[in-house]
């Protein structure tokens, strides 16, 4: 009998090593926590890299510090992880931790935003394109203005991320078509409400008169709000016209309530396509360089857009995070 109750004791223990052992090893490299989109992000990791599907996850937030991104990324390869993914937080400054992480045979997957490291340093790359949401921003308030000109400002997201370079760029090159249009001023909100506030407080103070305000996402538009508010300016159909990016849930009830014109999104559900390019890999199955994350554009009631839905209570209902 005792040594029946051995063995089971040690086939369950066996059991438990050989079910971790089957866990893929999966280290990702968070931005950090500056707004709703980035919780977001995050809880959908956890919710799609669970261990019942087969993953162990160890999730680093890196608090918008370039530096620990990288020292984070050495710590997966040196601790052997299976997968590396990282949502860069700056596009610059990874060519050598890339080339480590090939070195050391670890597949390295590129999420959400990119780098400006050859394609060649890493196995794959998921993400929306921010160029193209920069260039809807603008067709959409191309096609509202119809010809009027507008005075503009722009609070950027942070400083050196693909984010807030491809929305710039892309929302630059329409605004480059309108030479009716000024862009008095563009300045990093780091992609924060009280970065949007900051801003938005020192615009009002130094320009007396604006049309739009271009918000780099729905945080910062949450800001630039509050600072308007304390000021008395009117914004929304009737006011100021205020542009944001990601259609978060809360982004998009203040579309739907007129206060937002345009909000253009940033989808944050991009875990099951992480997966799924990790278990093409597993497969031993050729990916693409790049999977597109599709995202789309929203209006305010009574904006009827080519470029954009309509928000109605239906649309926000679908908005889960
Ligand atoms: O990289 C995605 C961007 O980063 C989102 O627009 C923003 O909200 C986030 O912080």
């Amino acid at each position: 009998m005792k040594k029946l109750c051995v063995l089971l004791a040690l086939i369950m223990a066996l059991s438990v090593v050989s079910a971790s052992a089957e866990l893929l090893k999966i280290g990702y490299v968070q931005v950090g926590h500056e707004s709703d989109w980035r919780m977001a992000n995050t809880q959908n990791y956890f919710d799609v890299f669970t261990e019942d599907a087969g993953f162990e996850l160890e999730l680093i937030d890196c608090d918008n510090d370039h530096a620990l991104q990288l020292a984070k990324v050495r710590e997966f390869v040196n601790k052997e992880f299976d997968y590396i993914v990282i949502d860069p937080i700056q596009t610059a400054g990874w060519d050598d931790v890339l080339k480590e992480v090939q070195d050391a045979g670890i597949p390295c997957i590129i999420a959400d935003r990119s780098v400006d490291a050859s394609d060649e340093l890493y196995t794959t790359a998921v993400g929306t394109d921010m160029t193209a949401e920069g260039v809807t921003a603008g067709k959409c308030l191309e096609e509202y203005l119809a010809g009027k000109p507008a005075k503009i400002l722009v609070i950027e997201g942070s400083t050196g991320s693909s984010a807030a370079i491809g929305r710039a760029e892309g929302f630059n090159q329409v605004a480059a078509e309108h030479p009716e249009w000024e862009i008095l001023a563009s300045q990093d909100g780091d992609f924060t409400q009280n970065g949007g506030q900051a801003v938005m407080e020192d615009f009002i103070k130094r320009f007396p008169e604006f049309d739009v305000v271009v918000c780099h996402n729905d945080n910062e538009a949450y800001g630039a709000m509050d600072a308007m508010d304390a000021a008395g300016i009117k914004y929304g159909v009737d006011g100021v016209i205020i542009i944001s990016f990601d259609a978060t849930n809360e982004g998009l009830t203040r579309t739907l309530a007129g206060k937002i014109l345009f909000n253009v999104e940033c989808n944050p559900i991009q875990a099951v396509t992480v997966m799924n390019v990790i278990k093409a890999l597993q497969a031993g199955e050729e990916v693409e360089k790049f999977t597109l994350v599709v995202d789309e554009g929203f209006c305010a009631p009574g904006i009827e857009s080519q470029y954009a839905t309509t928000m109605t209570e239906e649309v926000l209902a679908g908005r889960k995070y």
